[in-house]
């Protein structure tokens, strides 16, 4: 079938006792055996849950995997994938993951003793070159937050597999709408179901999926033991988002070319970050490995004033963190999301103080256009 298909109907089968077109939300803790080791392979719901695993049937069949396990947010599907990597061992990372994953990855994970080397992914050399025989994991991010950088999958899957690394992409920016990791080579994907996939911003959650039956085992194996399970509202809330997933991000796209047309040609920017755009460095990557560019854009306005000034002034666009969902959202990564890297660093990453990030929604693009051009006339 193809996607828009699967997106309606993969892990969505009528619901066995009822015919229900929904798959309900199983709300149990717990499920009543018939005689003891008799079970309809339900015993307790951290273990088990039907809205949940309709969920993972679902997305396993958008990424392409061999199964895929949900987890209570982006973070707890990223620490669940983490565990693949023990104590002594090495980790590549991209120097522009999302910020929590590095928290999670210097604060947590290197005091376990983990030992971690972070790069620029979009320069395969330099990932070449921070490869150890110890390396046992490269975790990327394509395209990266907040300035749109991609990095070339196939290529650093292969070059990671000959180092006998697994490569993990989160696929949270393009979804797998956009961009399908596994199909270029890695072995694992992770998703904050929070953004595309829900797209709402009525949700928090994450998956991993795996390409290996033996990674969906472990994943089920820490799924059950951390005990970070998505509840099963959360479960049926991302389904129910999923069903249009193909439809938004159809207009997200469309959207989000033509407001990185707008900001690029407009005179107070100065600069803006999206892969659509010929000029971006890697158009020509993202045009062989995405399926579109999406609408996640990145645009500069020379100064924190002219930034402060910008955000202060939209309406329809709303200042707030997180992505991905219906509604225009805008923010400043130097002081929201980028807030807790050093200054020198943030510069060094391309996150300068007039950078505003704007996740485009689905909403008639003129007046996205309107309320940004509305605002910039005050810079
Ligand atoms: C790329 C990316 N990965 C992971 C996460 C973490 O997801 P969550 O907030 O659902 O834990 C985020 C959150 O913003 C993100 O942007």
């Amino acid at each position: 079938m193809g996607f828009s298909t699967d997106c309606v109907h993969a892990g969505n089968a009528p619901d066995p006792a009822t015919g229900a077109v929904a798959v309900p939300i199983y709300q149990t803790s717990t499920y009543v055996q018939e005689a003891l080791g008799v079970h309809k392979g339900y015993e307790y719901a951290r273990t088990q849950n039907p809205t949940r695993r309709a969920l993972e049937e679902n997305v396993t069949r958008l990424e392409g995997g061999a199964g895929a396990r949900a987890f209570a947010s982006g973070m707890a599907a990223i620490t669940a994938v983490s565990t693949l990597v023990k104590a002594g061992e090495h980790v590549v990372c991209s120097n522009m993951t999302y910020g929590g994953t590095f928290r999670y990855f210097t604060k947590i994970q290197a005091r376990q003793g983990v030992d971690f080397t972070f790069v620029d992914t979009a320069d395969a050399d330099a990932v070449r070159k921070a490869m150890k025989p110890s390396t046992r994991l490269l975790h990327l991010e394509s395209p990266t937050n907040p300035t749109m950088m991609l990095c070339d999958i196939a290529l650093l899957s292969q070059m990671a597999h000959e180092c006998r690394a697994l490569v993990v992409v989160d696929n949270t920016f393009a979804s797998p709408y956009l961009q399908r990791p596994l199909d270029l080579g890695a072995d694992l994907v992770v998703h904050s179901t929070t953004k595309f996939l829900n797209g709402h911003s009525d949700s928090v959650g994450g998956i991993a999926v795996a390409r290996s039956l033996e990674h969906v085992e472990w994943l089920g194996f820490v799924q059950n033991s951390s005990g970070a399970i998505l509840s099963p509202f959360d479960s049926w809330l991302v389904l129910r988002g999923i069903k249009t997933l193909a439809v938004r991000m159809e207009r997200h796209e469309s959207n989000g070319r033509a407001v990185a047309r707008f900001l690029a040609s407009h005179r107070k920017v100065q600069k803006t970050n999206y892969p659509g755009l010929p000029e971006h460095p890697q158009h020509a990557l993202a045009k062989r490995q995405m399926k579109g560019f999406g609408a996640m854009i990145s645009f500069d306005v020379g100064s924190f004033a002219a930034a402060r000034t910008l955000l202060s002034r939209v309406r329809l666009c709303a200042l707030g963190e997180s992505l991905g969902g219906v509604e225009t959202l805008i923010s400043h990564p130097a002081t929201m999301t980028h807030a807790s890297i050093p200054e020198e660093d943030r510069l060094a990453l391309g996150v300068t103080p007039g950078l505003v990030r704007i996740s485009v929604g689905i909403e008639d693009v003129e007046d996205i256009t309107a309320d940004l051009d509305h605002a910039l006339s005050a810079v």
